[in-house]
């Protein structure tokens, strides 16, 4: 098949695990026969030092065109003066909201090779397989916020209607048929309005049309909990836009490496964002130290999700295990043995394709 793949390399790290990626998908390409068509284009810090917007048009213009978009990360200390007019950050807000990419999936899965980088014991990690999808484009992030004249109160507002709590609700039950036909949903409804309104809607979507699915809802306090002591009873996991920021970054060190979790944001229609779920590590930036796995993993989202590539995603995924089976290690996850470069990684990851 032909696609056409829009890189946002970024900051920080970005550019080092988007170079990663990239070598992952040419050599996709060249063993199942697609021709995957590469744009690079400046997003986040690098593009306001360059043209003043975070998310500038002409990016903003090809990732539309795109079919999938791959970020490898942006911010870092250089932008984070908060008197300035913009941030890095901004401009991904702006990317998610103006592709209309509702649902973040986060699947958050534990390596058996390493359990041990976890914080937590390994007999409490070990099988977890959970699969968030956070809704994206509404709640407190974009509802009503402002800040009074004097400067001396400010408000955001948390804000769901009926539909996008349905599409997400759907989509994370569609999942979850396919996986173990288990969804949970996790909300504040003891305490806010709007809550409850995603409470009634999630349980009605689920009444009529996924009576197949097992169901329950989780007070979002109690879930921060129950994902520390007792995170293999969670299979697909849903919830509003600031639980699930919350909640997933609190998951990410369930499995104990953060270089090895992807998300994926999808619209309907449109092109999906895959990046990793680290951020630009601006301390070990330019160091070539980097795990690009992460990232690579995301594009094995990429390939299942916009390009219907299920072959493909499920053959980068096999890869990612056989070296680290083979015992391959970048810094972060090498716990003081011999590691590897970011470079090496992506090419002994390329090689075990074949
Ligand atoms: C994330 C990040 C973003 C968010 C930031 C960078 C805007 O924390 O993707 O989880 O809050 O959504
Ligand atoms: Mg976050």
């Amino acid at each position: 098949m032909q696609a056409q793949l829009v890189l946002l390399p970024g900051d920080g790290i970005g550019p080092e695990v988007a170079a990663e990626a990239r070598k992952v998908l040419a050599a996709v390409a060249a063993l199942y026969g697609h021709q995957f068509a590469f744009e690079e284009k400046i997003m986040g810090g690098i593009a306001i030092d360059e043209l003043g917007d975070p998310l500038p048009d002409g990016t903003l213009a090809a990732c539309r065109e795109a079919d999938a978009v791959l970020l490898g990360a942006v911010g870092g200390p250089k932008w984070d003066d908060p008197t300035a007019k913009t941030r890095p950050e901004a401009g991904l807000l702006t990317l998610r909201s103006e592709l209309g990419l509702f649902a973040n999936l986060r699947p958050v899965k534990a390596n058996r090779n390493l359990l041990g980088a976890s914080p937590l014991r390994s007999d409490l990690v070990d099988g977890v397989d959970i699969l968030f999808f956070r809704e994206l484009t509404g709640g407190i992030y974009f509802g009503p916020s402002g800040v009074s004249d004097d400067g001396r109160e400010a408000y955001s507002t948390m804000v769901y209607s009926v539909e996008e709590i349905e599409r997400i609700v759907r989509l994370a039950a569609e999942a979850a048929r396919g996986r173990s036909g288990r969804l949970t949903s996790v909300d504040k409804a003891n305490v806010l309005e709007v809550s409850r309104l995603w409470r009634r809607v999630a349980a009605r979507v689920m009444q009529e049309e996924f009576p197949d699915v097992a169901y329950d809802v989780v007070l979002a306090d109690a879930m921060a909990m129950h994902l520390l002591a007792r995170p293999r009873d969670f299979d697909v996991v849903v919830t509003g836009n600031m639980f699930g920021d919350l909640l997933t970054d609190e998951a990410s060190m369930l499995p104990g490496s953060l270089g090895l979790l992807p998300s994926a944001s999808l619209g309907d229609p449109g092109p999906g964002l895959y990046e990793p779920i680290h951020g630009s590590a601006p301390d070990i930036a330019g160091k070539g130290i980097a795990n690009p796995l992460a990232m690579i993993l995301a594009t094995a989202m990429a390939l299942r999700h916009s390009l219907n590539l299920a072959a493909e995603a499920a053959a980068v995924e096999s890869a990612v295990d056989a070296v680290l089976d083979d015992g391959l290690r970048t810094v972060d996850i090498a716990a003081g043995r011999p590691h590897v470069t970011t470079g090496v990684m992506g090419d002994a990851v390329a090689a075990a394709l074949a």
